[in-house]
């Protein structure tokens, strides 16, 4: 694991940005992973800068979400489909069909996984995943006790995430119960893995993926089985971390 500590999250956000824009720049067909949540939008809005500054081309790229609600129409603004499409793609010239939701609407829920699994290994697999954390280290929404052999599956969200995700809804009811996700397998097979997280409400969380046992408890753990897994958190998201690891990898861009 690589881990930068950068000042804030803008800091964060910029420094994610190269890396993918590195990705793209070295393999214009760069199959990426991405992400929801507050923690990626500073990065999508670093991209479309880059697109529109020095033409950063997304023509040639494909992406594959890892996650999206149950039951919710992708027109609907609380949808995954709808923030992709509002902080991202409307913005750059990836083309639609070389974007990939799962359909949270699907009749059958797990013809759609199985689909979505076997696109992603016709596309030659994840070049490049981004990550965010949930407050009890999931990543996608792969929740603490998750099967780490699970492949893209339907997953119920756990009470904690529910409440904090429904800071995006009207009220904590209106938050859909179930998922779909790229499952823990999923994820560990793309190539490259970027990990985000800024805040305090993350420190444990980073704590627990970097430094504690690996655990289906703290899902995020896994990734310190990967190869090429580089974390990017701002000094809040890093305060518990041993003050070792806090010290020579403070950087300002
Ligand atoms: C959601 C998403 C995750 C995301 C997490 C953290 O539950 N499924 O992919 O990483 O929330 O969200 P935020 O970045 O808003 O803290």
């Amino acid at each position: 694991m690589r881990i930068i500590i950068t000042e804030d999250y803008k800091a964060m956000s910029t420094m994610a940005a190269r890396l993918v824009a590195g990705q793209l720049y070295l393999k214009p067909k760069s199959v990426l992973g991405l992400a929801t949540g507050s923690t990626p939008i500073g990065l999508y809005h670093n991209l479309i800068d880059i697109h529109r500054t020095i033409g950063l081309d997304f023509s040639e790229a494909i992406s594959f979400n890892l996650d999206e609600y149950i039951g919710i129409n992708r027109n609907d603004v609380h949808s995954y489909h709808y923030f992709m499409y509002e902080n991202l793609f409307n913005s750059i010239n990836i083309k639609p069909e070389n974007v990939f939701i799962p359909n949270g609407c699907a009749a059958d829920l797990e013809a759609e996984c199985r689909h979505y699994d076997n696109l992603i290994t016709s596309m030659g697999g994840i070049d490049l995943q981004i990550l965010g954390i949930g407050n009890n280290a999931h990543i996608g929404f792969n929740e603490p006790d998750v099967k780490f052999e699970a492949t893209t599956h339907k997953v119920k969200l756990d009470n904690e995430t529910i409440a904090a995700n429904s800071r995006f809804f009207s009220s904590v009811e209106a938050v859909p119960k179930y998922a779909i996700s790229m499952g823990i397998r999923t994820i560990m097979l793309a190539k490259k893995i970027i990990l985000l997280a800024n805040g305090k409400n993350k420190a444990e969380a980073i704590y627990k993926t970097i430094y504690g046992g690996i655990t289906p408890k703290a899902p995020a753990s896994i990734l310190q089985l990967h190869q090429d897994v580089v974390i990017i958190v701002d000094r809040e998201a890093a305060s518990l971390l041993p003050h070792d690891s806090t010290h020579n990898c403070i950087l300002s861009v």
